[in-house]
C-alpha cells in the first residue's frame, strides 16, 4: 500500500497527482483548502482515535477526485471523556 509519508508528493513527477488542477486555471482556493483540511484533520485527531477495522482491501479510485473505491470501516473512539 502506498502512503503520503516522507514527502511523497514532493517526489512525484509533475501532474502525476493534481487534485487542484494546474496551469493558468489552477484552483484559486488551493492554499485555503489545504490549510482548512489540516485544521479539520488536526481537530478531529485531537478528539478521536481512529482504528482501521481488519480484513478490508482499500483500493484507490481515481474519479473526479481520488477516493477509496469502497467505504473504509473504522472504529471511532473519543480521546477524552
Ligand atoms: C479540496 C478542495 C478543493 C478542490 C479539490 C478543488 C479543485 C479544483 C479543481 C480541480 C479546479 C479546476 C482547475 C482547472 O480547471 O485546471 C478548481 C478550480 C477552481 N476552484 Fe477549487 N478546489 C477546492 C477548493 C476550492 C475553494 C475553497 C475555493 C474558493 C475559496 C475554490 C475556488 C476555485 C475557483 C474559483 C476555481 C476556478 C479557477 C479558474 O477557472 O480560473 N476551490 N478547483
Amino acid at each position: 500500500m502506498w502512503c503520503w509519508a516522507n514527502d511523497l508528493a514532493k517526489h512525484l513527477p509533475p501532474f502525476a497527482y493534481f487534485p487542484f488542477g494546474g496551469g493558468s486555471r489552477v484552483c484559486i482556493g488551493k492554499a485555503f483548502a489545504m490549510m482548512e483540511a489540516v485544521l479539520v484533520l488536526a481537530t478531529l485527531m485531537q478528539q478521536f482515535h481512529l482504528e482501521l477495522l481488519p480484513d478490508q482491501e482499500i483500493v484507490p479510485w481515481a474519479a473526479f477526485t481520488l477516493r477509496p473505491k469502497q467505504e473504509i470501516k473504522v472504529r471511532l473512539q473519543r480521546r477524552f471523556a
